[in-house]
């Protein structure tokens, strides 16, 4: 039996149909509520509004559950990797062995910049922030595909493909910029992520081959940061795509988008707060206590999320797989104690256990980086590279929709009624 909504308004009720999804969650449809009533909905921050249909990635926030199409997040973390765990997203299934050899060989062979990249990055000053190098130079890539005005017809397989193996490229020469060091070459012997941290980190005549533990950890966290569903980057990314742009410009967005200090930027964040700790800036209860005081705008970096009211299911493998490494590599880390202090303390506080604040992914993403070597100011271009396949499979999937309809949200108006323009000399 359809189930429906009652919307009453002054003497008109209204019966508005509510969809169900598979995992059970409802949604009343109010597509037809303007033309209906007049009324629109409000919502800013889209807390209570659903902007789409989707079958890629489910989050149940209640329970601290994350999976990408149907397959939990804990079994692709134990035994998938991120060029797999990619196709998964923007194809819809796990691949068999001939599509991964297919699609793998594709990312490998896509690796390499267009040798004119080189010149862009050299107009960039050498302090340029490397996530305003990617977003920008991810944009080019549109300059450098043959016919990106028919984006997401046919190519889009060689598409994917490009954008998935150059935005690591990128990526990599982002930093090197950074640094003033000179661009090294892919190698296509090696895996995504030890392709990647070779580009990174070798010098000329000498190799940077990254050992087997710092590339799993590396593909681990780019899998647990692949996709979940309409964070503000995605939604900035379908929003982009609404309007018929192409890919890359589509996901050139979503980059701009993750790189705020709340989204993507929270990475940092938490690391600058555990060094003011562990620095004796600030003790662990002057922090706890600072981030219950609404006031001053600041926040326990790391903790909260819009959907987890429980454990982000991410954190939890986060912080094994960081213990795992720093006792691997037989080296401690003194912010990865704090953060432990820290945790402990927070669940424990009355306004964090009422708040329902839980480590989020950012919490121990850090200390995972800095575990594998990564600089900090390439934390947020890592979540992006791992992003990358997420936004891609959320074009894809609304351009496969049968009528997208251009993201174009109303407003209330609030300002000034109709005014006469007043001459200057007269104002
Ligand atoms: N520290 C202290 N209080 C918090 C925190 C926090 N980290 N997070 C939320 N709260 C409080 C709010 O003050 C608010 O309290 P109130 O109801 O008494 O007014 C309540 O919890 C709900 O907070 P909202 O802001 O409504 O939550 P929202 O869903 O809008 O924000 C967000 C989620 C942005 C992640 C927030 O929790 C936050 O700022 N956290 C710190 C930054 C961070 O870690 N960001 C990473 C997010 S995950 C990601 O992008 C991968």
């Amino acid at each position: 039996m359809e189930r429906t909504a009652r919307l009453t308004f002054d003497d008109q009720t209204i019966e508005l149909p509510v969809i169900e999804g598979s995992e059970g969650e409802l949604g009343v449809d109010i597509t037809s509520l303007r033309a209906r009533t007049g009324l629109i909905a409000l919502d800013p921050g889209f807390v209570n509004t659903g902007a789409s249909q989707s079958s890629i990635t489910y989050v149940d926030g209640e329970n601290g559950v994350l999976s990408y199409r149907g397959i939990p997040i804990d079994q692709l973390a134990r035994h998938s990797n991120f060029v797999e765990t990619c196709f998964l997203l923007i194809y819809g299934h796990l691949p068999n062995k001939q599509e991964l050899d297919r699609f793998g060989a594709r990312v490998t062979a896509n690796a390499a910049l267009h040798e004119s990249f080189k010149h862009h990055f050299e107009g960039f000053p050498v302090d340029a922030p490397p996530m305003a190098m990617l977003s920008a130079m991810v944009n080019t890539l549109a300059c450098f595909y043959p016919r990106v005005e028919l984006s997401g017809g046919e190519k889009f397989d060689e598409e994917a493909a490009w954008l998935l193996s150059k935005t690591r490229t990128i990526a990599a020469y982002s930093y090197r910029r950074s640094m003033g060091y000179p661009f090294i070459y892919t190698d296509p012997r090696l895996s995504y992520a030890g392709d990647f941290l070779h580009m990174l980190f070798s010098q000329p005549l000498e190799e940077y081959i990254a050992p087997p533990e710092i590339v799993d950890a590396l593909n681990l966290i780019l899998m647990l940061h692949a996709d979940h569903e309409l964070g503000c980057s995605t939604t900035t990314v379908r929003i982009v795509g609404s309007s018929q742009a192409n890919l890359f410009a589509s996901c050139a967005a979503g980059i701009c988008s993750l790189w705020g200090p709340v989204h993507g930027g929270a990475t940092i964040a938490v690391i600058e707060m555990l060094e003011a700790i562990e620095r004796g800036e600030m003790t662990i209860d002057q922090t706890l206590a600072l981030a219950r005081k609404k006031q001053n705008g600041f926040r326990l970096k790391g903790f909260g999320h819009r959907l987890y009211k429980q454990f982000d299911p991410r954190a939890r493998i986060l912080k094994e797989a960081a213990v795992k490494l720093l006792d691997r590599r037989g080296v401690g880390d003194p912010l990865f104690d704090v953060a432990l202090q820290l945790e402990e303390r927070a669940l424990k506080d009355p306004y964090f256990i009422d708040h329902r604040l839980f480590p989020n992914a950012d919490f121990y993403n850090g200390i995972l980086m800095r575990a594998v070597g990564i600089p900090r100011n390439m934390f947020t271009v890592i979540f992006a590279i791992g992003r990358m396949p997420g936004w891609i499979a959320h074009w894809r999937e609304q351009k496969a929709e049968p009528a997208v309809r251009i993201a174009r949200p109303r407003q209330l108006y609030t300002g000034l009624q109709e005014m006469a323009y007043v001459p200057i000399e007269e104002r």
